[in-house]
C-alpha cells in the first residue's frame, strides 16, 4: 500500500500566543444572545461562539449585545442572576425589524451572496432601510453600555452587524472596535452585486481590525475595498478617510477537550454501540447539518443513490444516517429545500430498502453535543459537503471524536484549506462525490490513521479559546 502524502498549508493563524492577560473590557456583539430560557432556568446557549467568548466573558466580565427577538425579556439582564459574570443587553425588536433585518437582510441577501447562491437573493430595499436602522439601534445601545474608556474593546460578529461598527466609529473615533466575519466574504465581482456594496464596506471599514477564516476571504475582502472604494492597501492593511483597518486570518476551532473528554466517556461509547446496533449495517455514513440550502444535503443523496445505483454489493452493508437541524423555518427557501430533501429520501428508500434494511436514515431535529459524539464516533465516514461554508465546525467535532472514521469534505468550504488530509470532493460533482464514499468505505486502516493524525494535529492547534485570545491579542496590537 502507498500511503498519501499530503501537501500541508502555510500555518492557520498566527503563531499561537500563550494565554494573554488581557487587560480588556470586553463588549461582544452578535445577533444571538448566548442565554436562552429553559424549564429549569436561564442557561448558557451551546455553540461556537458562546464556548469562546463565555470563558474571557466570565473571567472578566463584560457585556454582549443581542437582538431581543420575544417582546417581554428584560432589556438588561445580569447572568447569572445571583452572581453575575456579565450582562446581557437586548435590543428588542419589533415583527418588522426582525423580518427586514433579519430574515430579509441578513438571511435573504448577505447569507446566499456570501456563499456564492445567488439564485436565493431576494434584493428588496426595505431589507436594508430596516438593517440600517436596527444596526444603529445594536450601535446606540453599546455606546450606551461604554463609555470610551481606554480599555474597552467593541467585538462585532458576523452579517447581521455590517453598518454598526461605521455607526460607533463615527460617535468615538478612539474606541477599538473589531469584527469577526464567519461566513465567506465572496470574490470582489460576487460582492459588488449588492447596490449597497460600498456602504456596507465602509461601514465594516469603523474597525480596527476584522477576522476571517481563511486567507482566501481576507484577499476577496482587501480587493472589494480597493476596488469598489479605492482605498489604499499596503499588505494586510487598509487606509480609508483617514482610518487604518488590518484584516487578518484567524480560524475558528472547537473546544478541543471538552470533545476529547465527551468521547472518552464510558456512555459515550455505549451509545455508539446501541446505535451501530440499530442501524444493523457493516458501514454508517453520517452527515451532520443544519438544514440550509447552503450544505449540499440534496446533492450529497444524489450521489448516495448513485452509488447505491452502482454499488449492488453494498446493499444491506450501509447505512446513511443524516441529521438535518431545523433552521431558519420560517423563510420559503428553507422550506423548499426541506421538502427537496424529504423527496429524495423518500425516493430512495423507496428504490433500495429491504425488510430488513433502510438505506438512508433521516432525522429532521436537534440533537445535543453529547448525542451527536456518539453518532461521530460510531461512524465509519462523514460525508461534510457544503456547496459552501465559512468553515464548518462539524468537520472538527467529528475528526476529534472518531478513532478510525474518514472525512469526507468540500473543497468549496473554509476547513478544506486547513485539512489537506481530508477526502477533498468538489460538492456539485456527484460522480466524484458517489465514488469518494466507496473509497472512504474502503480504505486500508493505515491510511485512514495516517490522514486522521494529520488532520487531529490541525484541529488541536485551532482550538477555540485559541481563537478569542489570538483575535483579541491582535487586537489590542493594532491600537
Ligand atoms: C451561521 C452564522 C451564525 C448563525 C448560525 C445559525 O453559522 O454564521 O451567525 O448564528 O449560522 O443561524 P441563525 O440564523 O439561526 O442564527
Amino acid at each position: 500500500m502507498t500511503t498519501p502524502t499530503f501537501r500541508r498549508p502555510t500555518p492557520p493563524s498566527p503563531t499561537l500566543s500563550p494565554r494573554p492577560h488581557r487587560p480588556l473590557n470586553l463588549t461582544v456583539v452578535a445577533n444571538r444572545v448566548p442565554i436562552r430560557e429553559t424549564d429549569e432556568g436561564w442557561e448558557t446557549s451551546v455553540g461556537g461562539l458562546t464556548t469562546a467568548l463565555l470563558p474571557v466573558l466570565e473571567e472578566q466580565g463584560g457585556t454582549w449585545v443581542g437582538m431581543g427577538e420575544n417582546p417581554g425579556l428584560p432589556e438588561r439582564q445580569n447572568y447569572p442572576a445571583d452572581d453575575p459574570d456579565f450582562l446581557v443587553r437586548r435590543v428588542p425588536l419589533s415583527t418588522d425589524e426582525l423580518d427586514g433585518y433579519y430574515y430579509g437582510m441578513a438571511n435573504q441577501i448577505l447569507w446566499p451572496l456570501s456563499h456564492y447562491l445567488t439564485q436565493h437573493l431576494n434584493l428588496e430595499d426595505q431589507f436594508i432601510e430596516t438593517y440600517r436602522h436596527v444596526n444603529e439601534r445594536f450601535a446606540a445601545a453599546v455606546l450606551e453600555e461604554t463609555n470610551g474608556g481606554k480599555d474597552e474593546v467593541i467585538w462585532l460578529q458576523d452579517y447581521h452587524q455590517m453598518l454598526s461598527p461605521g455607526y460607533i466609529r463615527a460617535e468615538r473615533p478612539d474606541a477599538t472596535i473589531g469584527h469577526f466575519w464567519h461566513i465567506p466574504w465572496p470574490a470582489m465581482e460576487v460582492f459588488r452585486i449588492l447596490p449597497w456594496s460600498r456602504e456596507l464596506l465602509r461601514g465594516m471599514l469603523g474597525c480596527d481590525l476584522i477576522g476571517f477564516h481563511v486567507e482566501e476571504y481576507v484577499g476577496n475582502f482587501i480587493e472589494s475595498a480597493e476596488v469598489l472604494l479605492g482605498a489604499d492597501v499596503e499588505g494586510n492593511t487598509i487606509r480609508y478617510q483617514g482610518h487604518e483597518t488590518r484584516v487578518e486570518a484567524h480560524p475558528i476551532g472547537i473546544d478541543v477537550e471538552r470533545f476529547k473528554m465527551m468521547a472518552r466517556d464510558p456512555s459515550i461509547e455505549e451509545k455508539a454501540e446501541k446505535f451501530r446496533e440499530r442501524m444493523g449495517t457493516e458501514n454508517i455514513v453520517i452527515g451532520i447539518d443544519r438544514l440550509d440550502y447552503t450544505k449540499g444535503i440534496r446533492s450529497r443523496m444524489l450521489a448516495f443513490e448513485k452509488f447505491l445505483e452502482e454499488n449492488p454489493e453494498y446493499h444491506g452493508d450501509v447505512s446513511f444516517f443524516q441529521i438535518a437541524t431545523p433552521s431558519r423555518t420560517e423563510l420559503e427557501s428553507y422550506q423548499k429545500i426541506r421538502q427537496e430533501v424529504d423527496e429524495v429520501v423518500g425516493r430512495i428508500n423507496g428504490r433500495f430498502a429491504r425488510s430488513n434494511w433502510v438505506p438512508v436514515n433521516y432525522r429532521y431535529r436537534t440533537y445535543t453535543q453529547y448525542e451527536l459524539c456518539a453518532f461521530y464516533r460510531a461512524a465509519d465516514a462523514a460525508l461534510i459537503t457544503p456547496l459552501r461554508d465559512g468553515m464548518n465546525v462539524v468537520t472538527q467535532e467529528f475528526v476529534t471524536a472518531t478513532q478510525d472514521g474518514v472525512l469526507i469534505l468540500s473543497e468549496l468550504t473554509g476547513a478544506a484549506y486547513l485539512l489537506p488530509e481530508a477526502l477533498q470532493v468538489n460538492p456539485y460533482d456527484l460522480r466524484g462525490l458517489a465514488d469518494s464514499i466507496r473509497t472512504a468505505l474502503e480504505m486500508p486502516t493505515d491510511e485512514k490513521k495516517d490522514r486522521l493524525r494529520g488532520l487531529k494535529q490541525t484541529i488541536e492547534e485551532l482550538d477555540v479559546h485559541n481563537w478569542a485570545d489570538n483575535f483579541l491579542t491582535a487586537l489590542g496590537r493594532q491600537r
